[in-house]
Parts: C-alpha cells; sequence; structure tokens
C-alpha cells in the first residue's frame, strides 16, 4: 500500500496563531536568529534563548490544532498504508489533533534537554539558566529544539522514509532550511511522486510535480479527501 511521507512548516500552524519565520511580521523579523537560536548566542545570553523560548512555549500552550492538523490525522487514521510526518515545528499540534506517527526533526517545545549531561524530560512552561538539570544537577538547562549549526533529529529515520516514500508531500515550508528544503528533490529521484501545499511559491517549487496554493486549512483537507476517496 502506498506509503506517505509529509514534511510540515510552520505555514501548517500559522492559523493555529502561531508565528511563521520568513513571513513579513515572522518571528526572525523580529528576533536576531544569531541571538536566539544558535548555541553560541545561548551561551552569550541564556536568558535572553531561554525568554524567547518560554514566550512561545506559552503561545504554543494557548493554541489549538487546525482543520490541516486534523486533516493529516484523519489520513493517518484512514489511509491502508503508512502516513509518516515529518515536521519542522516544535509545536504539538499534530499530537493534539491525533497524529502518532510524527518525528520532530528540529526538537519539541515541551522537552528540555541538559547541555551537560543529555538527560531530557518535559520542559516547565518557564525555563530559566539557574534551573538545574534534574539527572546531573549541573545548571545546563536548555529548550530542546535544535538550534542552526546543530544536527536535525531522526536522520536516521528520515533518509529511508524518503527514499521508500510512493507519495511525498510539503505543507506550510518555506524550502529555505536544509535538509528539509531538498526532501523534495531526493524523494522525487527516488521515485515519489512529490505536492507541495503552501500559500505561496517556495524556493523549493521546482521539485514537485504538483503545487497546490492556498491557506492549509482550506487546501490540506481538500488534498486528504481527495487521496481518501481514491485509496
Ligand atoms: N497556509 C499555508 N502556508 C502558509 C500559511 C498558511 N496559512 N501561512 C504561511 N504559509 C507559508 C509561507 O508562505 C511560507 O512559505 O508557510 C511557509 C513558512 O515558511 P517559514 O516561515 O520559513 O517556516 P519554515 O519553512 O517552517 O522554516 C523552517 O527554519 O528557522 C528555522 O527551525 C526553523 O523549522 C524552522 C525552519
Amino acid at each position: 500500500m502506498k506509503k506517505i511521507v509529509i514534511l510540515t512548516g510552520a505555514g501548517i500552524s500559522a492559523e493555529s496563531g502561531l508565528g511563521t519565520f520568513r513571513d513579513e511580521d515572522g518571528l526572525w523579523a523580529q528576533h536576531a536568529i544569531e541571538d536566539v537560536a544558535t548555541p553560541e548566542g545561548f551561551a552569550r545570553d541564556a536568558h535572553l534563548v531561554h525568554d524567547f523560548y518560554n514566550a512561545r512555549r506559552a503561545n504554543a500552550a494557548q493554541a489549538q490544532p487546525n482543520a490541516a492538523h486534523h486533516a493529516l490525522a484523519r489520513l493517518e487514521a484512514e489511509h491502508p498504508g503508512e502516513v509518516f510526518i515529518i515536521t519542522q515545528n516544535v509545536d504539538a499540534l499534530h499530537e493534539m489533533a491525533g497524529s502518532r506517527n510524527v518525528l520532530h526533526m528540529h526538537g519539541q517545545l515541551d522537552r528540555a534537554l541538559c547541555g551537560a549531561c543529555g538527560h531530557r524530560w518535559d520542559a516547565p512552561a518557564v525555563m530559566r539558566p539557574e534551573d538545574a538539570c534534574p539527572a546531573c544537577r549541573v545548571r545546563a538547562t536548555r529548550p530542546d529544539v535544535v538550534w542552526f549549526g546543530e544536527i536535525p533529529y531522526g536522520m536516521e529515520r528520515i533518509d529511508p522514509a524518503l527514499s521508500e516514500a510512493d507519495l511525498f508531500a510539503a505543507i506550510g515550508t518555506s524550502g529555505q532550511v536544509f535538509p528539509a528544503a531538498a526532501y523534495g528533490q531526493h524523494a522525487r529521484r527516488m521515485g515519489a511522486h512529490t505536492v507541495e501545499l503552501n500559500l505561496e511559491d517556495s524556493a523549493a517549487s521546482r521539485d514537485f510535480d504538483d503545487c497546490l496554493r492556498g491557506k492549509a486549512t482550506e487546501i490540506v483537507p481538500l488534498w486528504v479527501e481527495g487521496l481518501l476517496s481514491r485509496a
């Protein structure tokens, strides 16, 4: 049965009230990436970085999954083959909508990581530089998110999934951050049919056989309906 692999980005959570990164009012218009999303920035000013993620964690805690998240959960429940979501998002909206086969390649806001011993635990709502790791007691706690210059999570699962995919879809991502930006090209080269669902053309649109344009809450449910009616 068809294996469907789906890459999602900030655009799928935009209509849930969570900011995107590169739209004109996006997070990178308000904050300097090098200050809040790099290991060097964290070493320079851990307070600033924790404040940035505390604000995003509070925002995400208020957010609800939207029709696009629910449509993907329906696809996983009703499609006879495997549906695997690789998300660049650090929110938990896919899981809240009911998706279970989800990989957070850039980590998760609601998880914490100890920079000293590697221990992971559920993040408190507010994290501070003086927090001690529950396992080793060292004051080296950080959000369990992947910063620029760090290796994304789950690469050992992602590459085989892209090779085995019959259908690869990218939803709500600008195609500007690698390695995710090359997944469409890789999947296509390995024989998958590729579809891009996005508000506008992205830097990776040329890698896709089909491009569906519009808001995720409108085009994703229609796309899922079409897949399930043909299954
Ligand atoms: N519906 C569909 N697409 C949308 C919507 C919407 N309502 N709103 C915005 N988009 C599209 C934008 O047109 C854009 O192409 O979603 C995309 C969002 O792009 P980015 O803001 O660059 O987010 P993303 O691609 O997820 O960024 C990738 O960059 O900064 C890092 O780690 C961060 O995971 C993030 C990565």
